[in-house]
């Protein structure tokens, strides 16, 4: 094993899948009798990804799979490595992995397994992804690191503008095309608190929404301080700052924790504004999640595709600094710099496609499809399909998940779902 990583090892392709449907942060504020003002300036919201019910977690990491080979030029047969950070998982036993190791027909000389730890699991899965290429265990084989989430609070509740979900597929390697992750001491914080967590016994989390913020910023604090005397680097060396986006606002708060410590340092050139430099380094990253909400672990690389895929930057070998925040709590700084042909990844992450593709819902039609996802976590029966192409989730069939999926359906079959050989269910 090498004493460090390589410096050219990271992210070689990265494709986003989201839900088909969304509801206006608008909307939900007039329902809710709240000033939509809250959820649009409070929070920094526009709009929430809503999951239809055959849109779980195991389908959208599916499709972002199938994404980020595609969008890679890579074979399949190049995978040796798959790991997916989720906090949703569908299984107390079985990863999600293991599905998308079918749907992206991957061979079987390859390890598949989830990591789990709120929304800290894709930077999580990312790392051993990293450490694997670097270890050079499958010399020439990729890795494939999939973060796939739903966020679903109680209605009402205020946590509830702050859903969302997607799946963000990185094809990790040794040709870092889109993102080379510097080589630098570890600057993690970790710390036992009950700030939002998720009982098995529910389909929604639970969360303390002030105490919340408290301990991201707390984690913040100690993974910056680190990472600062460690390397010396100063907060103002970044061209972007990636911060993980519960809603939008989150990511103002935490550059300001940041300028704020730096300007107390000395460290800002004359003239530093808070505002104008949030608005320069990181409002850029921040659009796609003001439109998705939050993605829990795929959310700071929805960030990542949001920044490749704005027109009005010019990222290619930008210089960027990434915080990852899992509840609970994990959270990590990491230093990276951007390829230098980012624009090439401009249309081609598949975030706008799937922005274009999606379609507004109504209140009553968000709280039919509520209702609907938890008639289907409870008994595992799906009325209807909502999903035109690609995998779908089809409901449980003897307890099994069953997805309907053309990729791997029997010919003549397309429409069907997927039984318990992966074949046609009827
Ligand atoms: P709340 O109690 O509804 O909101 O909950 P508030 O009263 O604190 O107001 C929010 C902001 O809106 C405030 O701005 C208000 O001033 C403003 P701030 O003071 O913060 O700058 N506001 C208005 N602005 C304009 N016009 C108005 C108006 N009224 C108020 N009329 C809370 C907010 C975020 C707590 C809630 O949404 C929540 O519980 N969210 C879920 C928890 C969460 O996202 N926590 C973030 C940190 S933890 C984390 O990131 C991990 C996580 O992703 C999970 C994981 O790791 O897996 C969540």
């Amino acid at each position: 094993m090498p004493d460090a990583r390589p410096t050219d090892v990271g992210i070689e392709a990265l494709f986003v899948d989201l839900p088909r449907q969304f509801l206006d942060l608008g909307t939900l504020a007039r329902a809710n009798g709240v000033d939509p003002e809250k959820y649009y300036f409070g929070l920094g919201g526009r709009r929430m990804a809503v999951p239809a019910p055959d849109e779980d977690p195991v389908v959208l990491a599916s499709n972002a799979a199938r994404g980020v080979l595609a969008a890679g030029g890579v074979a399949p047969t190049r995978v040796g490595l798959v790991v997916v950070g989720t906090e949703s998982a569908v299984d107390g036993s079985k990863p999600i992995a293991a599905w998308v190791h079918r749907a992206a027909d991957l061979p079987s000389d390859c390890r598949v397994f989830d990591v789990q730890h709120a929304c800290y699991g894709g930077t999580a899965a990312l790392g051993i992804a990293l450490d694997w290429i670097a270890s050079r265990a499958r010399p020439g084989r990729k890795a494939l690191v999939i973060a796939t989430d739903v966020a679903r609070y109680e209605i009402g509740s205020p946590g509830e503008p702050t859903q969302g979900g997607g799946a963000v597929a990185l094809l990790v390697g040794d040709e870092p095309r889109v993102v080379r992750f510097e080589d630098h001491p570890e600057a993690v914080h970790a710390e036992e608190v009950a700030d939002f967590w998720r009982p098995t016994y529910r389909s929604t989390a639970v969360v303390d929404g002030s105490y919340s913020l408290e301990c991201y910023l707390r984690a913040l604090d100690g993974c910056w301080g680190r990472f600062r005397r460690d390397t010396g680097r100063r907060f103002s060396e970044f061209e972007h700052l990636l911060f993980h986006a519960p809603f939008p606002k989150m990511a103002f708060k935490a550059h300001r924790r940041l300028f704020e410590a730096a300007a107390r340092a000395g460290e800002l050139p004359s003239g530093a504004e808070p505002g104008a430099d949030f608005e320069r380094r990181v409002l850029p990253t921040l659009w796609a999640n003001a439109e998705v909400g939050n993605a829990y672990t795929a959310s700071l690389y929805l960030s990542l595709a949001g920044l490749l895929e704005n027109d009005a930057v010019d990222a290619a070998g930008a210089r960027l600094g990434l915080f990852a925040y899992g509840s609970g709590s994990c959270a990590e700084f990491l230093a990276a710099r951007v390829g230098d042909d980012a624009a090439a990844w401009r249309g081609r992450t598949g975030l706008r496609q799937a922005l274009r593709e999606r379609r507004e819902l109504s209140h009553a039609e968000y709280l039919q499809f509520r209702a609907h996802g938890e008639e289907l976590s409870r008994n595992g029966t799906l009325r209807v399909p909502t999903r035109s192409t690609g995998p779908a989730f089809c409901g449980t069939w003897e307890h099994r998940r069953v997805y309907r999926d053309e990729a791997l359906a029997v010919p003549g079959s397309s429409s069907q779902p997927l039984g318990r050989d992966g074949r046609s269910a009827r």
